[in-house]
């Protein structure tokens, strides 16, 4: 049968809580039902209120796990996947150390390309995560290899090839020439098939001429469907280098700005290190922000300013910058994200988290009206997390009085553990 109806508890967000407050954006079933036909939520509400027909529904009983929306991950590299956790670096060296010779590697060898590939795409699954825009390297047969594994799998997912010219190793530089003709054969074979998008993907201002930056701008212009996608004021001696290498340019973003790369389209990952104008321009041109906390803990980079921007009113997702970041859980991810507002006197609140996490990082990359929550006609990715996952979470959540404080919990303990099962398309693509 093709129409599932899964019970169990059931949260996720109508809207932005930044807009409305919190109560008002949370939706939550205790005992809820989410139907699904042909991968797409036909409604999601209580049991009783749905109460459907078990001739024409196949009941799917969740028991006591909470049903979420799938995880979106708004900035990820999976060609960083091996270097996770390698010690002792700041932003600049720990690139020279760890994240070119990795990416080298990928470049040399192909069937390492592909079985990473695979590997990082089961494993955004297994944190309960369904959509993610993702970074590959400079060669072109890198997000080759990722887009065939995702597309294998029905993943609703947007990346795009690193376009360098200089400043990292010559085996991972081309020409803009190189660069344009790659990118615009990946837009023409891969956006919109499947549920694939493009991203063009300046690595950052440091790894690429003026001239290479220009021509991603004219390429942005172009094709005004895809994305753009850069890192931006993640580390301060990173900005001093941008300032050296760009004097004619009056800050960080207008580099960017003036290469016609600022849109609504935009994803900076990072933004730690961001002046108040370069807050407004961004929130002006309606660009999104990937708040990166393990990342920027793990680097030391400093701590992202996330009540700032939300008043700027620029849209934020979470990112787990793996493998600068130290876990793919956006579990885990939200639960750093909270530490680093308490080092700020900005507690995170549980429902402005799972916003992040969800329907704000479907926001960022353009895919709200196909996931992020379950409203009806959205494509049917989602979580099951189980709430006694361990002997202390299942302690913990027994003592939860509500589902605030639920999600709190299984963000601060939860993480891989968690994940019960992961949904694609109203197919079940993980179990643990
Ligand atoms: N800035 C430029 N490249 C990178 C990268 O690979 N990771 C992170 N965290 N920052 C970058
Ligand atoms: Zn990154």
């Amino acid at each position: 049968m093709n129409r599932t109806a899964h019970r169990g508890r059931i949260a996720h967000l109508l809207c932005d809580p930044g807009s409305t407050g919190q109560a008002k954006a949370l939706a939550h079933f205790e005992d809820g039902c989410l139907l699904v036909e042909a991968g797409k939520v036909v409604a999601c509400d209580h049991w009783d209120k749905l109460n459907p027909d078990p001739g024409q529904w196949q009941f799917i009983e969740h028991g006591t796990a909470l049903i979420l929306p799938g995880f979106v991950d708004t900035h990820i590299h999976f060609a960083q996947t091996d270097i996770i956790a390698s010690f002792g670096q700041h932003l600049l060296e720990w690139l020279n150390d760890y994240a070119f010779p990795v990416e080298q590697k990928i470049g040399r060898d192909r069937q390492y390309a592909n079985e990473t590939a695979q590997f990082f795409v089961d494993e955004l699954l297994r944190n309960g995560t369904t959509s993610a825009l993702v970074f590959g390297t400079v060669h072109k047969h890198s997000i080759e290899a990722l887009f065939r594994a995702a597309l294998a799998k029905n993943m609703r997912l947007v990346g795009g090839k690193v376009l360098m010219d200089r400043g990292a190793p010559d085996d991972l530089c081309e020409t803009v020439a190189q660069g344009r003709t790659d990118t615009l054969k990946l837009i023409h074979d891969w956006q919109n098939k499947g549920r694939l998008g493009y991203a063009i993907t300046p690595r950052f201002a440091p790894t690429s001429t003026w001239a290479q930056l220009t021509d991603a701008g004219d390429m942005l212009r172009q094709h005004p469907d895809v994305l753009m996608h850069t890192h931006l004021s993640e580390n301060e001696k990173e900005i001093e280098l941008v300032g050296e290498l760009f004097p004619d340019c009056a800050d960080y973003l207008d580099v960017y700005e003036k290469a016609g790369l600022l849109n609504d389209r935009a994803v900076f990952a990072h933004c730690v290190h961001l002046s108040a104008s370069e807050q407004s321009r961004i929130a002006a041109a309606g660009a999104s922000i990937a708040f990166c906390p393990t990342s920027n803990l793990f680097l030391g980079s400093g701590l992202f300013d996330l009540r700032s921007a939300r008043n700027a009113k620029i849209n934020v997702g979470l990112g787990t910058d793996v493998g600068a970041g130290s876990s793919f859980s956006m579990l885990s991810t939200q639960a750093e994200a909270y530490k680093v507002g308490q080092l700020q006197d900005q507690a995170l609140h549980p429902v402005e988290a799972l916003y992040l996490a969800t329907l704000g990082g479907a926001k960022a990359l353009h895919i709200e009206a196909q996931v992020g929550n379950f409203e009806t006609g959205k494509e049917a990715d989602f979580v099951v997390l189980d709430p006694s996952a361990s002997p202390l979470l299942a302690r913990r959540a027994a003592q939860s009085p509500d589902i605030n404080d639920l999600l709190f919990a299984l963000g601060m303990l939860g993480g891989q553990a968690a994940v019960k099962e992961t949904w694609l398309a109203g197919h079940r693509s993980y179990v643990a």
